[in-house]
């Protein structure tokens, strides 16, 4: 995948064009050696350009790259032309801090384990074996401190028992290094006093574990005719579905111009798909705690941290597997293998109905198709699956898995914070993970607009002689400050996107749903920096007119951000119309993490998601030319 030659418009950057975009830079602007790479992205074309393409006609590539300067601690975005290999726009970003490279969680580490203060802090807490001494750089968000200016970290510490051994059974609380990344070394030391550090071991690799049940039998996934998708380079078609895909630094896994094949005619539901950022709000005001506020795709890359994925492991069945391509901070490409992963799952009855007067039963199986990566962020995974239905569903399911990051407490101590996790003073604390879905929707075509619908009952009086009437009652969203909305499940509130234009069957426009099932409370006060910097957190729903340059909801630059200068908070303050447009939907959605007992020491999969569902998009159940199953597969014992 990685070398083939461009096709389309929307294919993501193979290597050689990450690799020729850095040569034109360097050659253009005479780049000398302390320049980074935090991000080379294409630059996504109009979408004019995308709808007007017809195959092998000529494609104009465009590529940003986001690079840092570590000598003069400049920052700058630079647009190039790969056809005409020139630099078309050059700009320093001023009073910003590109993402954290994944060069640079190592160098924190090394810096901190050369600094003889710190090591003199560790020592403290009996902790001198600089091979087990394990450095976490927690992004430096903002938290009031004056450090303009400078690229930071804050270096947090946890330490392995023996080499292999899960440290984040042991952490040195209360001890944080802020290291400056660009002159590589320790700006603070914050001790804000010992905290014996928890020794009990928690492992959980195979080779930790005595005795593994033994009633598991094999459990094979055969499709013996392949599977039911084709995939022609980027673009997937699977039974009535079509649609592209990328693969971003940033965002990791993107669709693009998804579409539903019906009675002939291929009828448009979104333009673009993708997971914008994410934040991992911490509920802990302890020292070292309340500084975890993660925004782990604008701050971390979820696209650099995407893992290889092996057959038969993370996924089952009949597998495709495509590379991710990004690039590292000295600006050359690097290719993840297997980073993307494509599937056709059973998912249970599709429909069923027996009619009890014949006994004659109709039921039909459902199938989804799946595709997915994984980013191990830290001491965390999350797994991004896009589900595609037979029915017209469109789900992202999030699976939330990994080590939920630790403190210590005094032996015997307690926190209303956190949960204990062993009588050593281990304790999980209590935190979110607050995720934000950009759907850039084009439900038969670009103009759509958006409608907030909930049910009421109906006071009682002439239209509610019996006291059991309720109805769904729907308002039209008709400006950006009206469509900051939260979820109201007590009000069965959902969102729907129609079009005009087009009529079903009973003369409504068509449209599709958006149901916020996982609805995350933003709990930390207004005044908080973190509330500040996640603005997007406040509510569950935001709407905007499309804007090409409107893409990340905390802002093109999160890392280091004070807020309120960008993102979804700044932008709906116009209060533009949303009617009849091309609407973008930010559905915030997430976990409410308390942590368990039993998410110790690796979490089983917490799953977390949305479903956008086509309502009168479709004149009835479009489902009923599934076939049946053969009965051959069914095989029952008595
Ligand atoms: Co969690």
């Amino acid at each position: 995948m990685t070398t083939t030659p461009r096709i389309h418009p929307l294919d993501p950057l193979s290597t050689q064009e990450i690799e020729q975009a850095v040569q034109v830079l360097r050659d253009a602007k005479q780049l000398h050696d302390g320049f980074r790479f935090a991000t080379i992205d294409l630059v996504e074309p109009g979408k004019d350009v995308v709808r007007d393409f017809t195959p092998g006609s000529p494609i104009v590539v465009d590529v940003a790259l986001v690079t840092l300067d570590r000598i003069e601690h400049r920052a700058y975005r630079a647009v190039v032309s790969l056809d005409q290999r020139i630099v078309r726009s050059w700009d320093e970003l001023i009073g910003v801090q590109p993402a954290i490279m994944l060069d640079e969680f190592e160098e924190a580490e090394r810096i901190c384990k050369q600094d003889k203060d710190f090591l003199a802090a560790l020592a403290l807490r009996g902790v001198t074996d600089p091979e087990l001494i394990c450095v976490d750089p927690w992004s430096a968000g903002f938290y009031g401190q004056d450090d303009e200016g400078r690229r930071l970290v804050h270096a947090m510490v946890w330490v392995r028992s023996r080499p292999g051994d899960n440290q984040y059974a042991h952490p040195v609380d209360n001890l944080c290094a802020v290291v400056d990344l660009d002159e590589g070394r320790i700006i603070r030391i914050e001790d804000h006093g010992v905290v014996p550090v928890p020794q009990q071991d928690a492992n959980y690799t195979a080779a930790s574990v005595e005795h593994f049940r033994t009633d598991v039998k094999d459990l094979e996934i055969v499709q013996p005719d392949g599977p039911s998708f084709d995939v022609d380079g980027h673009h997937i078609r699977w039974q009535k579905w079509d649609f592209r895909f990328g693969f971003t630094v940033r965002e990791g896994l993107v669709l693009h111009d998804i579409g539903y094949t019906d009675n002939g005619e291929r009828r448009p539901v979104l333009h673009r798909a993708s997971m914008a950022e994410m934040v991992v709000p911490y509920g802990d005001p302890a020292p070292l705690q309340y500084r975890k506020n993660a925004f782990d795709a604008g701050e971390y890359l979820l696209g650099a941290l995407a893992n290889s994925l092996e057959l038969g492991c993370d996924c089952l069945g009949e597998i495709r597997y495509f590379d991710g391509v990004i690039n590292d901070s000295l600006g050359q490409a690097r290719v993840i293998k297997n980073a993307i992963c494509l599937h056709e799952e059973d998912a249970g009855i599709l429909w069923k109905h027996t009619d009890w007067r014949t006994n004659i039963g109709e039921v039909r199986r459902a199938r989804r198709l799946i595709i997915s990566y994984i980013a191990t962020v830290g001491n965390y995974e999350y797994g991004f699956y896009w589900v595609l239905h037979q029915d017209g569903a469109i789900e992202l399911e999030v699976k939330l898995t990994g080590i939920a990051t630790t403190g210590a407490l005094e032996p015997g101590a307690t926190t209303p914070f956190g949960q204990l996790l062993n009588k050593d003073g281990l304790y999980g604390p209590i935190h979110q993970h607050v995720f934000c879905a950009r759907l850039d929707m084009q439900v038969d075509g670009e103009r759509n607009a958006v409608y907030e619908v909930h049910t009421e009952s109906v006071p009682a009086g002439p239209e509610n002689p019996h006291g059991n009437a309720f109805r769904a009652v729907e308002t039209l969203l008709a400006t950006e400050l009206v469509a900051r909305q939260k979820a109201a499940p007590e009000q069965h509130r959902f969102w729907k996107v129609v079009n005009h234009d087009r009529r079903n069957a009973v003369g409504e426009p068509t449209g599709y749903r958006l149901d916020a099932t996982n609805a995350v409370q933003q709990l930390s006060l207004p005044e908080a920096h973190i509330s500040k910097r996640a603005v997007f957190a406040q509510n569950h729903l935001w709407v905007t007119p499309f804007r090409e340059d409107e893409r990340h909801p905390a802002g093109e630059y999160p890392n280091q951000s004070r807020g309120g200068e960008d993102g979804l908070g700044v932008w709906t303050e116009q209060d533009r119309s949303i009617v009849d447009t091309n609407v973008v939907l930010w559905h915030v959605f997430g976990a409410h993490h308390e942590v368990r007992l039993e998410d110790w020491p690796v979490m089983p999969v917490a799953k977390v998601g949305f479903r956008l569902q086509p309502w009168g998009f479709f004149d009835q159940n479009p489902t009923l030319d599934v076939p049946p199953s053969k009965s051959a597969h069914c095989r029952s014992q008595q």
